[in-house]
């Protein structure tokens, strides 16, 4: 399973009440992974500044433009949308002149917007099934299950099926000549508009090759040939699966932005966007992001405000972050006027397929397809050949003799199948049987667990069984004889069903929101989890994928059916209409309402949508950061021909805090394995009415008063949320979701402070650790007031300091070395300030520093903002911040980013992070630490390349 930790940037957590230290900030460099392209900008330009020229020759008449030596990558000349430029410079440029520059509105580091993954690609064939005619595998399951799911099928029923709407999907192209998406491509197609932006061997880092084509045939390209299918696809009788999209009359237009491999640069994206209303997109499908939870960052965020006021509607996934919690989210999802999908898991496997044993009793096994090219083999378990009995541990692969047993028992493969267990322990521990040249594994489970393998067409195929065709097989290999083996037929082609446990919650994997200034999102969900999609044909034809990316085009299919029904409502009127009309699911197997900041306004139902007769206004509150939030007020319009009545009810959602080593009464449990915390602490809500009497066309204004229960844990991030739920007496049933922070953040600094973190250490803090064990539970705590710190060749005999110091919410941080006797005075002292000590000033040059405080140098600087090449400031967007650094090497840098060695002497570390919404320039709006002394003692003799030279 990827993981992908937030809290982890600079500290490897590594099990209860240790942490790993970071050594030295080179390392935490090479780390990050840079999206950034060097000095390469998407340059937004004034309206009116130099109107009569094109966007590239207004860009020479700014002062950066007069530089010499840049190219331009991309020209914006819709006014109505976007204008400017994007450019590269062959020197550095800073982008905060580049944005203060006349004539330019706003600038953006230009930035590379990962690939979205094709994940759990189960079981594509090893074999090429291509050709322009598809299998048939129509069977028993009810493959277009999740339009059930989206409340779609009932709308499907009645003729409404999109037709008329433009859906324009900016994605890795379509292979369009596969029989469900129209087998063609322009007027009179499914597939009717698009453009390649980029070409195949396009990777995110070389120049484009563009043209007039959005085809795409590669499997690594296949994501968009999937998502593609969700909106549109229909299978044609007697070939696939019989599925059907969410719209499949509507009409598609593909703008290719990725090639066969690698990311897109989100230049790009912004000119597909563009390209996409030109070409008269009704709607703009983004089943891609970077997660970036700060608004400010968002390049993409005028542009999506200017399509949506020209009623362009852009639905995006929020991301697949989910893993790291709260404020896990992407853009462009996070742009105020988008739509931000979130992910639901799909109730059932639809690819499942039956094996018969001798005795004709079935087992069903799950795969995208058939394993028909296996026929009759026989099963032996792993562990066949050692002289025990075989349980799961030994099936799980994890013990290594069961491999060195199978080994010796010298199997026919060509005639075997390995039954191997999936047990949450041992995770896939099926390697060695690659070497053994094992063809295909039956993959049993002993509980009930998500079915999702990260690596596409893995070698040996594994099958994977159900907990209840696991326990089938199980107990049929016990009762056989001894001696006899049990041998399964692989004839089965008709796709049968099995169930999901997982189905109908939010998946793991979809991020949280809400974004930093607490906008709820994401908006709303859609089955993302265990889709069947379409697939481009050289590759099978069809995939079973998962992600938010699959969930986003199930949402702008929903949309367009909405729109071809409504073709007047605005933007915002639509996505409310699916905002108060989804329905509201609860976490996995728990009868708590999950959190909004997981579902948002729940899942889509989009037949609830189409035929609402009653508006709900807003469709949603974002609370922000109050222990007493203000009241809202709700609207309700009756628009239908009779007489309603409505009743209020509130339903509270889970609530979540990000890290759990805050807690007083959890002191020593430093973790962030399992976030976040899901907890029942719900918020309450009075309404000012609470039942309704409506006549035709009559609308009524209601007070609502949402508390939240206090929370002592600010430093934990904790956010509330919930649900007012409007039931009329024909039963329909709208919602509102509200989200918030049950603190004020203005008045909690980002600097974690009274309270436990690592047990026994508080944030902030400077301890002191022997340089060959930089475990943070070994680590020494310090004499107060003063402390000496040594280093020397021999690690064994260094003592260094590790800073330690946690933040939340902050975008800007510094942490330097500072004269010991300086005069500033921080926001808390690490020392006693009336304690009198005698200083040895070290023979070190003193710098003029950051915002008028002298400073020896700087240890780390890391903001939210892309930095210039050759900058000591490192970008990061992390939001709960553990940092553990150790000054192994007693080295600072300028702010040029130059690094030298200091000398011996005393020294104090001055730790200051730019407070919630603060600004950079100002000093009031830093929370600032100031530590003890240091005392360094450094040879003058130490190695420059120290500790590499060390013994
Ligand atoms: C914008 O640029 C494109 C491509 O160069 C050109 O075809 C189009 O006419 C231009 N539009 C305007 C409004 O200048
Ligand atoms: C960084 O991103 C690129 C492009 O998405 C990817 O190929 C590479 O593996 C990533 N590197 C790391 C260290 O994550
Ligand atoms: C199986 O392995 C797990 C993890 O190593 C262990 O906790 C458990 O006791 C083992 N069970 C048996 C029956 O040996
Ligand atoms: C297994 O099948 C392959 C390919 O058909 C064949 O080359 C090989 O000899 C077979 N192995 C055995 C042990 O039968
Ligand atoms: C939060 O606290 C600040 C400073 O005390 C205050 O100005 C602000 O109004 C408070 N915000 C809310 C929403 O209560």
């Amino acid at each position: 399973m990827k993981f992908s930790p937030t809290l982890g940037l600079l500290a490897l957590v590594s099990g209860a009440s240790s942490l790993t230290v970071t050594t030295n900030v080179d390392q935490l460099r090479s780390k990050q992974n840079t999206t950034v392209v060097p000095n390469t900008f998407i340059v937004e330009l004034q309206p009116d500044f130099h109107p009569e020229l094109q966007p590239k020759d207004r860009f020479a008449k700014t002062k950066p433009g007069a530089k010499p030596n840049w190219r331009v990558r991309h020209q914006y000349n819709d006014t109505d949308i976007f204008y400017g430029v994007s450019v590269s410079f062959d020197s550095p440029v800073d982008l905060a002149t580049l944005r203060t520059s006349a004539g330019v509105k706003n600038a953006w580091s230009v930035a590379v917007v990962p690939r979205p993954e094709l994940r759990g690609l189960w079981g594509v064939p090893d074999f090429n099934r291509g050709g322009t005619k598809l299998p048939d595998y129509r069977g028993s399951s009810d493959v277009n299950r999740p339009l059930d799911m989206g409340n779609v099928q009932k709308l499907h029923d009645k003729g409404i099926k999109g037709k008329g709407v433009q859906v324009a999907l900016i994605d890795s192209g379509i292979d369009y000549t596969h029989p469900a998406l129209g087998g063609g491509f322009g007027r009179g197609h499914k597939v009717a508009l698009g453009y390649d932006f980029v070409g195949d061997a396009y990777d995110g880092s070389n120049d484009p090759q563009p043209d007039g084509d959005p085809l795409a045939t590669c499997a690594d390209g296949g994501h968009g040939t999937h998502t593609a299918g969700i909106v549109a696809m229909q299978d044609p009788k007697k070939q696939g699966f019989g599925l059907v999209g969410v719209a499949p009359e509507a009409t598609l237009a593909a703008y290719r932005v990725f090639g066969c491999e690698g990311g897109a640069t989100n230049d790009i994206l912004i000119a597909a966007m563009v390209q996409a209303w030109r070409d008269g997109a009704d709607i703009v499908s983004m089943s891609l992001g970077l997660w970036q939870a700060w608004e400010e960052i968002n390049p993409f965020e005028d542009v999506v405000n200017k399509l949506t006021s020209h009623g362009v509607a852009v639905v995006a996934s929020i991301g697949n972050f989910g893993t790291a919690g709260p404020y896990s989210s992407s853009t462009p999802a996070i742009s105020l006027s988008a739509l931000s999908v979130g992910s639901i898991e799909s109730d059932i496997y639809p690819t499942a397929w039956t094996a018969h044993d001798d005795q004709q009793r079935a087992i069903n096994y799950i795969n995208v397809f058939p394993a028909t090219e296996l026929g009759r083999v026989e099963v032996v378990q792993l562990g066949y050949g050692l002289d025990v009995p075989i349980t799961p541990n030994i099936t799980s692969g994890c013990d290594q003799d069961a491999w060195d047993a199978l080994s010796n028992a010298q199997l026919n493969w060509n005639t075997t199948i390995l039954q191997v267990s999936w047990e949450s322990w041992c995770g896939t521990a099926w390697g060695p049987a690659v070497d053994l040249g094992v063809k295909a594994l039956l993959v049993t489970m002993s509980e009930a667990q998500d079915i999702l393998v990260d690596e596409p067409g893995s070698e040996p195929a594994a099958l994977y069984l159900d907990i209840d065709n696991s326990k089938l097989l199980l107990s049929r290999l016990a009762k056989q004889p001894a001696g006899k083996k049990y041998a399964l037929t692989f004839d089965g082609t008709k796709a049968v069903a099995v169930a999901n446990p997982y189905g109908s919650a939010p998946d793991y994997f979809s991020s949280f929101g809400p974004t930093i200034e607490m906008t709820l999102e994401p908006k709303i969900s859609a089955p993302g989890g265990t889709i069947l999609s379409t697939f481009p044909v050289d590759a099978g034809g069809y995939a079973v994928l998962s992600g938010t990316s699959m969930s986003a085009p199930f949402v702008s299919g929903s949309l367009a059916l909405l729109k071809s029904q409504n073709p007047r409502l605005t933007v915002p009127q639509l996505f409310a209409r699916l905002m108060t009309t989804a329905r509201p699911v609860n976490e996995l197997n728990s009868k708590l309402t999950a959190s909004v900041a997981r579902q948002g306004a729940g899942i889509i139902d989009a037949y609830a949508a189409v035929t609402a007769d009653t508006v709900i206004s807003p469709a949603e509150f974002s609370l922000r950061d109050s222990a007493s939030p203000a009241p809202q007020k709700i609207t309700i319009s009756n628009q239908s021909r009779s007489r309603k009545r409505y009743s209020l009810q509130h339903v509270p959602g889970t609530f979540y805090r990000l890290s759990n080593n805050y807690l007083s009464d959890i002191k020593d449990n430093f973790s962030s394995a399992n976030l976040p915390l899901t907890l029942d602490i719900p918020a309450s809500a009075q309404f000012s009415q609470s039942l309704v009497n409506l006549g035709p066309g009559q609308s009524v204004t209601i007070e609502v008063q949402i508390k939240p229960q206090p929370d002592m844990y600010p430093f934990a991030n904790p956010v509330y949320s919930g649900f007012i739920k409007i039931t009329a007496d024909d039963d329909d049933e709208y919602s509102v979701p509200y989200l918030g922070v049950p603190y004020n953040r203005t008045e909690v600094g980002p600097i974690v402070h009274n309270v436990t973190t690592v047990k026994p250490y508080d944030s902030p803090g400077v301890l002191k650790a022997q340089a060959t064990d930089l475990f943070l539970a070994d680590a020494l705590t310090p004499t107060p007031n003063l402390e000496t710190y040594n280093w020397t060749t021999d690690l064994d005999k260094a003592y260094i300091p590790v800073f330690r110091i946690d933040t939340i919410m902050t975008r800007f941080l510094r942490l330097e070395l500072v004269p010991a006797n300086v005069s500033f005075v921080p926001s808390m002292y690490g020392f006693d300030p009336d304690v009198h000590i005698d200083y040895k000033f070290p023979d070190q040059p003193i710098l003029p520093g950051f915002l008028g405080v002298p400073t020896y140098g700087l240890v780390l600087a890391e903001s939210i903002e892309p930095q210039p090449e050759g900058s000591p400031i490192i970008q990061s967007t992390d939001i709960g911040h553990f940092l553990g650094l150790a000054l192994l090497d007693p080295s600072l840098t300028n702010d040029k980013g130059d690094k030298f060695r200091i000398a011996a002497g005393d020294y104090r570390v001055l730790f200051r992070t730019l407070r919630w919404r603060g600004n950079e320039t100002n000093p009031d709006d830093y929370e600032s630490w100031l530590g003890p002394v240091m005392r360094f003692d450094i040879p003058s003799d130490l190695p420059p390349d120290f500790p590499n030279s060390s013994e």
